[in-house]
């Protein structure tokens, strides 16, 4: 959990910036001197320091100058907008500034910039620690903290110990590569080799000897001696993408390869022992795949012995924002640029159903990232315009009676929509085409009935 800390002396400023951040799903400490905050960092550095300039034992500046601003990002709180110049000459080292009062959407905004930055941190760089649960160590390889994402961690992280024929099914675009490429990271296996084949792009007369290699003069062409891509991924992975693309002969061959943990060279008589774990993927149902005739039913018992299955961006929640961050992040760092999101951008892409999944929106953020050419903000007009609402973006259906009091239904409403944006309270806001001020107020009002 990325943890924050809050230095402020003012009372109602720091608890409400605090209970924000919470909401976000980090950790947070709140001091109010700058001597509780040397003593805050003294064992452990926090992601994230907001502190205020104006303190009562001193100044923020000489704190902030202590502080390893590699490691923990800081963002300083300021009463005045005009930034004097002692500030200004910190600027490099100062992820942002939070001018008072506070301005949810721009703490908003700030906050997904921030997340999407430790993030990329900690993909390859060895992270997470090793006091987190080792489920989550997929997550080094894949973005996204959603429940469901959080289950297929799980999995592979098992799967990965063993040598285990792993099915990964999923839409186009859900990741299953980056799955595949994740379990054998994470797998004994990781110094070997990881080969990818799609299986739609060979020619199903090559398929067999790509796959399996082939003796010399087997057949014409074949001029020496081949090693297929079974034999070259010895000692690794081997990733068979598009696999119901695979003629069902040669499925035949693959279930026997599988079975006897042998293969036969094309025109070969010797059998050669195979050493390499397999991944195959469809993005098709694999079911319905063995009822058109496509994908071999005795094969697929075999491969779904452990199958993965990635769930679409649309039943991924708050991942939609996490991901689109991320995305806009590489690019920011790519072209040397700090565009962010507005509130109102991610909300649109947030109700949007993402047909081609992490894909689609992936190359969503480029496009928008290209049309703010000029702007610092990328904002609903930059995002492309056939993002038509899902059909669901209704939300779930909710049941109002006749002549229920207004109130009860305006209850039922922000609190449906508030689930449905997991707490996310500027999205909410922003959806109900209410002030979050007013949001507060009712969500206040309802803990006090
Ligand atoms: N969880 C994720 N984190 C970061 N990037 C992701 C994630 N999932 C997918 N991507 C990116 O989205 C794109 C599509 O992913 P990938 O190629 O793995 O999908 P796929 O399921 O294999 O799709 P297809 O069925 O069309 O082959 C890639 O650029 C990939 O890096
Ligand atoms: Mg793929």
């Amino acid at each position: 959990m990325l943890t924050a800390l809050v230095v402020d002396d003012d009372p109602g400023f720091a608890s409400a910036l605090e209970d924000f951040i919470r909401a976000e799903g980090l950790s947070v400490t709140t001091v109010s001197t700058l001597e509780a905050a040397r003593n805050a960092v003294r064992h452990t550095l926090p992601d994230i320091l907001f502190v205020d300039l104006l303190l009562p034992d001193g100044s923020g500046l000489d704190f902030i100058n202590t502080i390893d601003c590699d490691r923990t990002k800081i963002i300083i709180i300021t009463a005045h907008p005009s930034i004097d110049s002692a500030v200004e000459s910190l600027r490099a080292r100062v992820f942002d500034f939070l001018i008072k009062p506070l301005d949810l959407q721009r703490l908003q905004e700030c906050l997904w910039a921030l997340k999407s930055v430790l993030h990329e941190h900690r993909l390859g760089t060895g992270w997470p620690s090793p006091s987190e649960a080792p489920e989550t160590r997929a997550n080094q390889f894949m973005v996204g903290e959603s429940p469901a994402m959080q289950k297929v961690y799980d999995v592979m992280h098992k799967v990965a110990a063993t040598d285990i024929t792993v099915f990964l099914q999923g839409e186009s675009g859900t990741g299953k590569e980056l799955a595949a490429q994740a379990v054998h990271k994470l797998s004994p296996r990781h110094a070997g080799p990881f080969l990818a084949v799609n299986c739609g792009a060979i020619s199903a007369t090559l398929i067999g000897s790509e796959l399996f290699g082939h003796e010399r003069g087997s057949f014409t062409g074949a001029n020496r001696q081949h090693k297929g891509f079974f034999e070259r991924a010895t000692s690794g992975t081997l990733f068979l993408d598009e696999i119901t693309e695979m003629p069902p002969e040669l499925q035949v061959q693959l279930l026997r390869v599988l079975e006897t943990g042998k293969l036969l060279r094309v025109g070969g008589d010797r059998e050669i022992p195979v050493d390499v774990r397999l991944v195959a993927a469809t993005n098709r149902d694999p079911e319905e795949a063995v009822s058109q005739g496509k994908l071999r039913e005795d094969l697929f018992y075999r491969l779904n012995v452990f199958p993965i299955r990635l769930p679409p961006l649309r039943e991924r929640g708050g991942d939609i924002t996490f991901l689109a961050n991320y995305f806009l992040h590489l690019l920011n760092q790519q072209q040397g640029a700090q565009k962010r999101f507005t509130v109102a951008a991610i909300r649109k892409l947030a109700l949007y159903s993402w047909p081609g999944n992490v894909r689609e929106l992936r190359n969503a953020v480029q496009r928008a990232f290209i049309l703010a050419h000029h702007d610092s903000q990328i904002d609903v007009i930059h995002i492309a315009d056939p993002l038509e609402p899902k059909a669901s973006s209704n939300g779930d259906p909710m049941r109002l009676s006749v002549g229920m009091p207004i109130g009860e239904a305006e209850r039922r409403l922000i609190l449906a929509t508030l689930a449905h944006f997991e707490g996310n309270k500027p999205l909410t806001a922003e959806t109900l085409g209410i002030s979050l001020k007013t949001l507060y107020n009712r969500l206040k009002q309802y803990q006090e009935d």
